[in-house]
């Protein structure tokens, strides 16, 4: 068995409500200054919160997240800015992933000598003096677990990760009632997204045996609980699997990693804009269909953790499982082809050029990516 080092938050709190258990948080109790990056909808969450007794006598910092998509540097080096002065000694991210990912990024670089381009990639920051706490109210990119920061890079329309030990926050807390307002269309594509770090984990090439568990049970907790949520916002069972499950999913996320779904999608949402989850919706089936020969067993195996019970060989069950993403993915009303988010087969070399780039995660992938291969998965899509 290969070696693996995983690197988790040193305290994880889930449940209902947990969100107030924030506020006894030993982190907080030795920290004067805190900052908040809130999404707008939790403002009024966070401001009770921030009520609570046990904040008195320390110096709040509440600052609105307000960027739409996904962040670009230019968006985080105002933010970096505009909060350097407070200088907080905790900060905490409370949204989605893309609040997640800059307020991991706001612990790490303010008032550090590092700049932002210098720690871009894999293992370039040198370290984090401030704590960090997360906050999720989405369950899809697990960045409150996960050691990623992805900002888009808006001179050359590519989305840049950051990904460092440093960046694993150093607490978290999954409140799943903080998810219950989030829109039909949000529940269906960040699951998605979340189910694909779990599958892209258990079929990657670097496939481990300490994250598989995590992979299998976060396949099975999304499939059998997307619908549901997408169905009935208020389902707060279905709620807390999803919210679970995409935990799970960000846990695959520092010690395996995404593969070819992930790196085909980057040029998706750099050069057109598409959702993350909404990108990886539409690329997974037919990534998933090119990758079954290199590994039918796995394959097979993501099958039976979808809920598949068919007998036959393993292509056959990897297939209906593939099929079965394929029916979860139209039954949340998910476009199903790249022409109806406004791709068209001219841009497609260049979606492949962007997605060639992104070696971190090819790597990852059963099986070789080709620029062709990769043309072909997108006019498939067509
Ligand atoms: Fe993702």
């Amino acid at each position: 068995m290969n070696s693996i080092t995983l690197l988790q938050p040193q305290k994880i709190v889930f449940g209902e409500g947990s969100m107030k258990e924030l506020s006894k948080d030993a982190i907080l109790e030795h920290a004067n200054r805190i900052l908040f990056l809130v999404a707008t909808p939790l403002l009024s969450n966070v401001r009770e919160l921030v009520k609570n007794i046990h904040f008195k006598n320390k110096e709040i910092h509440l600052v609105e997240y307000k960027f739409l998509g996904e962040p670009t540097f230019s968006q985080f080096e105002t933010l970096l800015k505009e909060n350097e002065g407070f200088n907080p000694e905790v900060v905490i991210g409370v949204g989605g992933g893309s609040v997640l990912d800059c307020a991991k990024l706001l612990a790490a670089l303010i008032n550090n000598s590092q700049k932002l381009t210098e720690v871009v990639g894999i293992g370039f920051l040198n370290g984090r003096k401030i704590k960090l706490i997360c906050v999720p109210t989405t369950s899809g990119t697990g960045s409150e677990v996960s050691p990623n920061a992805i900002l888009l890079n808006e001179e050359t329309q590519a989305k840049s990760g950051i990904i460092s030990p440093y960046l694993v926050p150093d607490a978290c807390y999954l409140d799943p009632l903080l998810t219950m307002g989030l829109p039909p269309k949000l529940t269906a594509e960040t699951g998605i997204d979340a189910l694909s770090h779990c599958i892209e984990a258990y079929t990657n090439k670097f496939a481990h045996p300490t994250v598989d568990v995590y992979a299998l049970q976060g396949i099975q907790l999304i499939s059998e609980n997307l619908l549901k949520a997408y169905n009935n916002g208020n389902d707060v069972e279905a709620r807390s699997a999803l919210l679970l499950g995409s935990m799970y999913g960000g846990l695959c996320l520092g010690p395996v990693n995404t593969s070819a779904v992930h790196a085909l999608s980057y040029g998706l949402g750099g050069k057109f804009h598409i959702a993350h989850g909404l990108s990886n919706a539409i690329l997974m089936p037919e990534v998933l269909r090119f990758n079954l020969s290199a590994n039918p067993k796995r394959h097979a195996e993501v099958a039976r953790a979808l809920g598949i019970t068919l007998d036959g060989t393993d292509e056959e069950i990897a297939l209906a499982g593939i099929e079965k993403i394929e029916a979860l993915s139209k039954a949340c009303n998910i476009p199903q082809r790249l022409t109806q988010i406004g791709v068209t087969e001219a841009v497609l070399p260049e979606l492949a050029d962007i997605a060639m780039n992104v070696t971190r995660l090819l790597k990852n992938n059963p099986r070789e990516v080709t620029r062709e291969d990769a043309i072909n998965i997108y006019k498939k899509l067509l």
